[in-house]
C-alpha cells in the first residue's frame, strides 16, 4: 500500500493482534518506531477539499492506533505519568473537534457529534486506568466518582446506563482493591427481586430501579470473596447472575468456578475444588491464576514424584490448551 490511511490501519491491525494473542511485548519494540505521535511530523494542513480550511491541521494516524500507541509506549517505558499527558492532550483534541462538530453550519452533523463524545468519555476511562497503573488510587477514585454524576433527572438513554455501569465496576474493582469495601457494596444497585407470589405491600412506585447488570452480580460476587468470607463467597459465586442481567452477559461461567474454586479451598473442600479446575483445564482454558492454583493444589495433596507427575499433567493439557506462554513461565516450576 502507498497511501498513509492504508498503512497505518494495517499497523493498527497488526499491533492489536499482537495483543490479543498475547504477543504484547513485541508490539510495544514494534511501536517505538512510531516515535513521539505528538511531534508536528504527523499533522497536516487540512484542505477546504477535505472539509477543513481556517488553517486547521489534522493528524495523520487513525485515532484508535494513536490510542494504541500510547498504551503500548506507556507498557514499554513503563510510563503512565506520559500516557497521561498524551491522553490530556487526545481530550483536548476531542473537544474541540466536538466543539467544531457542533458548531458545522448549517447543518451539525449528529454522527460526527456522537463520535467525539464517545471518544471523550473512552479518554476519561483510559485516564482512570492510567491513574491505577501508577497505583495512584485516591485519584482514580476521585476521577470516576467525578464520571459518575451524571446530570440530574430527565429520561436516561440506554447508553448512558450502561455507560454508567462500566464506572461503577471500575469503581467497583477499585474500592475493593484498596480495601474500601464499605464504598464498593454502597456503589451497587440492589440485586433485582424475584417476583414474589404475595401481593407487595408497597406498591409499585414509577422510580425505576437502577439496572442491574452483570458486572453488578461480579462485583457482588466478588465482596465476600474479598473479605474472606468463604461460605458466602461460595453461594455468590454458584448463583447464576439474574436472567435480566446485561451489559456483555458472559460467554460461559469460567470467571465464576474458577472463583468458586478458589473459595473452596479455604474451607478445605480440596477435591471438589480440583475437579472444577480440572474440568476448566479439560475444556481448554488456560490462563495465569487457573494453572497456578492447579498447580498449588497438587503440591497440597500429593507429594515427591507424584505432585511432578500431576504438574507434568498440568503443564501438558496447558500445552494443549494453547497456553504456550504459561508453560513457558519463569513460575512454572517443575
Ligand atoms: C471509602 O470511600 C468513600 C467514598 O469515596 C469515602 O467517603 C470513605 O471515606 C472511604 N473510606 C475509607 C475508610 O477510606
Amino acid at each position: 500500500p502507498s497511501n498513509h490511511t492504508e498503512i497505518f490501519n494495517l499497523w493498527y491491525i497488526r499491533l492489536s493482534c499482537l495483543c490479543l494473542i498475547g504477543a504484547t511485548q513485541i508490539a510495544c519494540v514494534e511501536v517505538k518506531a512510531l516515535e513521539d505521535l505528538s511531534a508536528p511530523g504527523y499533522w497536516v494542513a487540512e484542505t477546504p477539499a477535505l472539509g477543513g480550511g481556517r488553517g486547521q491541521k489534522r493528524h495523520l494516524v487513525p485515532w484508535e492506533l494513536r490510542l494504541l500507541v500510547i498504551r503500548l509506549q506507556a507498557l514499554s517505558f513503563s510510563d503512565w505519568r506520559r500516557a497521561l499527558v498524551f491522553y490530556y492532550e487526545l481530550a483536548r483534541e476531542a473537544r474541540m473537534e466536538l466543539g467544531r462538530a457542533i458548531n458545522t453550519k448549517p447543518n451539525p452533523d449528529p454522527v460526527v457529534i456522537k463520535l467525539w463524545k464517545s471518544r471523550l468519555k473512552d479518554l476519561s476511562i483510559r485516564v482512570a486506568s492510567a491513574l491505577v497503573e501508577m497505583g495512584d488510587f485516591a485519584a482514580a477514585v476521585r476521577h470516576l466518582e467525578s464520571l459518575r454524576k451524571t446530570g440530574g433527572g430527565g429520561e436516561v438513554e440506554a447508553e448512558v446506563v450502561e455507560e454508567d455501569a462500566k464506572v461503577r465496576f471500575m469503581l467497583g474493582l477499585l474500592y475493593i482493591r484498596i480495601g474500601n469495601f464499605s464504598a464498593a457494596k454502597e456503589s451497587l444497585p440492589p440485586p433485582p427481586q424475584p417476583a414474589s407470589p404475595k401481593p407487595s405491600d408497597n406498591p409499585p412506585t414509577h422510580q425505576t430501579a437502577p439496572t442491574y447488570f452483570y458486572t453488578d452480580h461480579i462485583l457482588t460476587s466478588l465482596l465476600p470473596t474479598a473479605l474472606g468470607l468463604w461460605e458466602a463467597s461460595i453461594t455468590a459465586w454458584s448463583t447464576p447472575p439474574p436472567s435480566s442481567s446485561s451489559l456483555h452477559p458472559p460467554p460461559s461461567t469460567i470467571l465464576e468456578r474458577h472463583n468458586l474454586a478458589v473459595s473452596l479451598v479455604y474451607t478445605g473442600r480440596l477435591s471438589q475444588a480440583r475437579d472444577i479446575l480440572e474440568d476448566l483445564l479439560e475444556e481448554g482454558n488456560a490462563f495465569f491464576a487457573l494453572t497456578f492454583n492447579l498447580c498449588t493444589l497438587w503440591e497440597l495433596v500429593t507429594d515427591g514424584d507424584v505432585t511432578k507427575d500431576k504438574k507434568r499433567d498440568v503443564a501438558e493439557k496447558v500445552l494443549a490448551a494453547g497456553g504456550r506462554r504459561e508453560a513457558g513461565a519463569a513460575w512454572f516450576k517443575m
